[in-house]
């Protein structure tokens, strides 16, 4: 589970992979390392820690280097060390091998190779594919007959670099299930695990399919299947999307993706529904083509004999799949399961084609959202994806995609992607609705006129900013937060505590609030902030009750409730306050002050908010 890069041409090799590598550190940053082939020599430099500590050591050693694979890594078997830290070479010192995935049938390799002779310097599974590829190569000396011999005793989903110091012109890449972009420039060649790396030089990608293996050399690349047979495909140009690192007068790219919310929904309400007195249109074509570049492909028929609705996500976007549901529910009369895509392995998963699958993924790479949607859709179900990411893995294995319009989200913590995700749900139960004709036209207008409103309630929000900063930080010594919420603002409750553990390493839960009193309010008593999502609607009354259960046990009560509520300000001791709104679009309010929060809280803490210990954006092993 993470990066892999790969450079070839005249340029210097290591400046290449450094940038390649900054644009995949999402991907994990417990290590990172190059290996680069020099006067006929493989040399290998890794460092444990951030992507700086590799770019300091590169300083020194200097690499003149113009052929080279890289690395940026999220631990998966073994510590974040030196020694576990990719690349990994084969007892010869002469191939070198980077790794995305898990190769599962590591242990009975390691042994194998073990008894052959073999010496392993690292814990990691990714050290057997250097030795097994060694081991093959000797018997003739090719290196591509090596590695597909090597992959046909791989078991899991893994994406592999390759380099062979007897092979100084090219480079090898393998793919299985994973995702692989080669990018084609002129007289050179990249190679990375997301296309949004290699097209900040090249708009030329050729992006491998599931069971593939490239040979890359400066020229071009020649593709193969597991077989040998070698495959014919055309490069894609990709739209120029040059990856922007800047934090615009921004502390942290975090508070700059919060700030961004009130465009990002503009952005991505304007793109699917042009007026409110129109109906949303899910159908996206660029450049003038007539053909649609992605969207929605149901007939109307087909709509209207959907019987459920399935959701697969994780973390932030498992809980915009929350909302999604009480959405659907709600507009388009469809029964809705919500499940965590890492639930689903190993399970009989009732989705037929009477049912849509929907899966929720900001990167689209997600390997446990992936593997659920491709299950079901060998099930027969229809399938549906919500992604940032239209190149992605997501948007390969399914026809039917809404893309938010957020941008890059640098943070490792999800904020402008998830009320993006519950925008997408917002036009996507309208949209629905009025095909199976379950709102009235009166109120699918009511709906998109409110919809077109948030963005102005949020930067309502946004602009009490230093007031909710104050307000946050006289729980920052806490050791336990408890948040809790009904309806549709339990999935934000959740949310709310999973926002103030990633980046302040509080310990946070969220609770349907009706649930307080079935065992965790056993945890509360003056030392416990508890934090009550409340506004106007069918669930106030009863929202409060739970809360004056926390307020009888002594906690320090903070609540997210409307302006004006004099109710909850008697009750309180600290109010974030949003705009009135009616209570269906509440959850993409009441986030808004705490994910500002737990940003000012983590920032006092002096937490690395946007790259948080231990995670990673896109979790790419199951
Ligand atoms: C990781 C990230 C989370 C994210 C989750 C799902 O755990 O740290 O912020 O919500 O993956 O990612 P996805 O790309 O599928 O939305």
């Amino acid at each position: 589970m993470c990066g892999i890069v790969g450079y070839l041409g005249p340029a210097q090799a290591a400046p290449v992979l450094l940038s390649e590598l900054r644009c995949l550190e999402y991907r994990g940053y417990d290590s990172a390392g190059v290996a680069v082939i020099e006067d006929g020599q493989l040399s290998v430099m890794k460092a444990a820690g951030k992507l700086s500590n590799l770019e300091a050591l590169l300083l020194t050693k200097k690499p003149a280097a113009t052929v080279g694979i890289g690395h940026t890594r999220w631990a998966t078997h073994g510590v974040p060390n030196d020694q576990n830290a990719h690349p990994h070479m084969d007892s010869t010192g002469t191939i070198a091998v980077v790794h995305n995935g898990i190769i599962e049938n590591h242990e009975e390799l390691r042994e194998d190779l073990i008894k052959k002779g073999y010496v392993f310097n690292s814990e990691t599974d990714t050290e057997v594919v250097a030795h097994l590829v060694s081991y093959e190569y000797k018997v003739d000396q090719d290196l591509l007959q090596a590695i597909l011999r090597s992959v046909a005793k791989l078991q899991g989903a893994y994406a592999l670099g390759i380099v062979c110091q007897r092979h100084p012109d090219k480079i090898y890449a393998v793919n299985r299930h994973y995702s692989l972009a080669i990018g084609l420039g002129e007289h050179e060649s990249f190679l990375a695990s997301d296309s949004m790396a290699v097209r900040q030089y090249t708009n030329k990608i050729l992006k491998l399919e599931q069971s593939e293996v490239a040979e890359i050399s400066a020229s071009g690349a020649r593709l193969f299947d597991f077989d040998g047979k070698e495959v014919f495909r055309k490069p894609v140009s990709m739209e120029s999307n040059p990856y922007i690192i800047d934090k615009g007068g921004y502390k942290h790219f975090l508070l700059k993706e919060i700030h961004e919310q009130p465009l990002v929904l503009r952005k991505t309400i304007g793109k699917y529904m042009s007026h409110a007195n129109k109906p949303v249109n899910f159908v996206v074509t660029h450049n003038g083509d007539e053909t649609p570049s992605y969207g929605l492909n149901f007939t109307d028929e087909e709509i209207k004999a959907f019987e459920r609705i399935h959701i697969v996500a994780c973390g932030t976007a498992y809980h915009a799949g929350l909302v999604g549901k009480y959405l659907l529910e709600d507009l388009c009369s469809i029964p809705v399961d919500v499940e965590i895509a890492s639930e689903i392995r190993g399970r009989r998963m009732l989705v037929n084609e009477k049912t849509l699958t929907i899966a929720v993924s900001q990167s689209g790479e997600t390997a446990d959202t992936i593997a659920a949607l491709t299950e079901a859709k060998l099930r027969g179900s229809y399938t549906l994806g919500i992604t940032n990411r239209p190149d992605s893995h997501l948007g390969q294995i399914t026809p039917n995609l809404i893309v938010t319009e957020c941008g890059i989200e640098v943070s490792v913590a999800a904020t402008k992607t998830y009320v993006a995700q519950l925008t997408s749900f917002y036009l996507l139960a309208i949209y629905l609705a009025e095909v199976r004709g379950a709102v009235t036209p009166e109120r699918a207008l009511q709906l998109k006129t409110t919809l077109n409103t948030i963005p102005m309630l949020q930067e309502r929000i946004l602009a009490k900013e230093v007031e909710i900063r104050k307000s946050s930080l006289k729980y920052a010594e806490a050791h336990d937060v408890v948040f809790i919420g009904r309806g549709l603002n339990f999935p934000t409750a959740l949310e709310g505590a999973l926002k103030l553990k990633e980046l302040s390493y509080i310990h946070a839960s969220g609770y349907a609030a009706g649930e307080l009193k079935h065992g965790p309010i056993a945890v509360l008593d003056a030392n416990v902030p508890v934090v009550t999502v409340v506004v106007p609607g069918v669930v106030y009354e009863k929202t409060l009750s739970n809360a004056q259960e926390a307020r009888a046990r002594n906690a320090q009560m903070i609540a997210v409730a409307v302006e004006g509520d004099e109710q909850v300000a008697k009750m309180f001791d600290t109010v974030f306050t949003i705009p009135a709104v009616e209570e269906l679009f509440s959850p993409l309010l009441t986030v808004l002050p705490m994910q500002l929060m737990s940003y000012y809280i983590a920032d006092y803490l002096g937490k690395d908010v946007d790259q948080p210990r231990n995670l990673a954006k896109s979790v790419t092993v199951e």
